[in-house]
């Protein structure tokens, strides 16, 4: 009996030895990875997005192709990337009122509102996340819990490809992220660094030059005088 297993992607017959992972399969017969690979694999850019069938079933489920194991008799189709039909334009720096949160992401996008609750973006989501949940924490204005449904996102589209409100999941997810990392404090520790460097008591060395240069130039430009 043969240890190898036969699927199609994107139309190529394909024979692998198992295991490999769907991107492994696609590559596997010399076919150059040109595009829907980013992160080569370590399943955090979302490039390698793709439909699947698998042998004896009707439904076609959406998946990461690098998280994937290749099986025998599934069908695979990669999905290009799109871009937003209306782009969402905002100003992250200009949400500096947490009170009105909840306004912000009304204007940036209105379609949140009209959610059906269909789940389309959950049953989408190849990282399992709770995206419908997060598009209504986020119309409710409380950016905060939105912020942590969408923290593993890896910004594959699919939640938007599913979402039959146009309402751009993912984006909606990403622009509350960056409101909630504007509107609350810095990490303590680059806080603390930064301070340290503009007070000249961080150096930088850079190549060629001992540490008692590069103490000099970082107290000279932080305008304060080196001690001893
Ligand atoms: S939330 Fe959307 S974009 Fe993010 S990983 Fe899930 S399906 Fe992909
Ligand atoms: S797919 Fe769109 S309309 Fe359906 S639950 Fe998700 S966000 Fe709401
Ligand atoms: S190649 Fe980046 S997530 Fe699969």
């Amino acid at each position: 009996m043969s240890d190898r297993i036969r699927l199609s992607i994107d139309g190529r017959e394909l024979e692998v030895k198992p295991p490999v992972s769907l991107l492994q399969a696609a590559a596997s017969d010399g076919t150059p990875l040109t595009s829907n690979v980013g992160c080569m694999g370590q399943g955090v850019c979302g490039a390698c997005r793709c439909m699947v069938r698998r042998e004896g079933e009707k439904a076609v489920s959406t998946v990461l192709a690098c998280e994937t194991s290749a099986e025998d008799g599934m069908q695979v189709s990669f999905i290009d990337y799109f871009s937003p039909h209306r782009p969402h334009v905002y100003d992250v720096a200009a949400i500096t009122d947490s009170w009105r949160v909840a306004d912000a992401v009304r204007d940036i996008f209105p379609e949140a509102e009209h959610c059906r609750h269909c789940g389309g973006c959950d049953r989408a989501c190849p990282k399992g996340l709770e995206v419908q949940n997060g598009v209504a924490l986020a119309v409710a204005g409380n950016l905060a819990d939105a912020a942590d449904v969408f923290d593993q996102c890896v910004m594959c589209n699919l939640c938007t490809l599913a979402c039959p409100e146009h309402i751009w999941p993912n984006h909606l997810g990403l622009m509350v992220r960056r409101a909630v990392t504007a509107l609350t404090l810095r990490p303590v520790d680059l806080i603390t660094r930064l301070d340290e460097i503009e007070r000249g008591q961080q150096p930088i060395t850079f190549s060629g030059e001992d540490d008692d240069d590069a103490a000099d130039r970082t107290a000279n430009r932080a305008g304060t005088p080196r001690k001893g």
